[in-house]
């Protein structure tokens, strides 16, 4: 499933690996992981949005239809609220063509997730 080049960088072979694995496999080739990059969420104290929408929209951006398919998802912690909101997704929103229902879903996602506002993991 994993082998290295001639330069000892990572290759992941597509086929038989779920999108999910080969995301996992292709950030752990540096040492990264899928958790760390967009951990899954839950609402904060008194946030208004939903467990539902926050997995709705991280789904979205692990997709390798969606945010994921040019590039392996980025730190979501990364990036405050506001970056997020006016400057990087909509601009990668068009990319990615979401819906006004999907950029509704990363947008919570994202805000959650955002570098304002401590981590609200749903494990330790
Ligand atoms: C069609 C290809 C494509 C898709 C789809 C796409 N991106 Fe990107 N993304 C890029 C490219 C190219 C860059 C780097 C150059 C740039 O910033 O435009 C980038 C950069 C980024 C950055 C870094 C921005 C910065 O200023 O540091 C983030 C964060 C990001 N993308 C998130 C997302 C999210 C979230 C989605 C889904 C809504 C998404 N991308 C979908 C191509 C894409």
């Amino acid at each position: 499933m994993l082998r290295f080049d001639r330069n000892g960088r990572c290759l992941v072979r597509r086929a038989g690996v779920s999108v999910a694995a080969a995301i996992a496999i292709a950030l752990g080739c540096r040492g990264v992981s899928i958790d760390d990059v967009a951990p899954v969420l839950k609402p904060a104290p008194g946030a208004d949005v939903t467990a539902e929408r926050l997995a709705a929209g991280r789904s979205i951006y692990i997709s390798e239809t969606k945010c994921a398919g040019c590039h392996n998802p980025k730190q979501v912690h990364a990036h405050t609220a506001d970056e997020w909101s006016t400057v990087i997704l909509p601009r990668m929103a068009k990319k990615a063509k979401l819906s006004s229902d999907e950029y509704e879903n990363v947008l919570a996602y994202v805000t959650a997730g955002s570098r304002n506002i401590p981590l609200q993991r749903t494990s330790p």
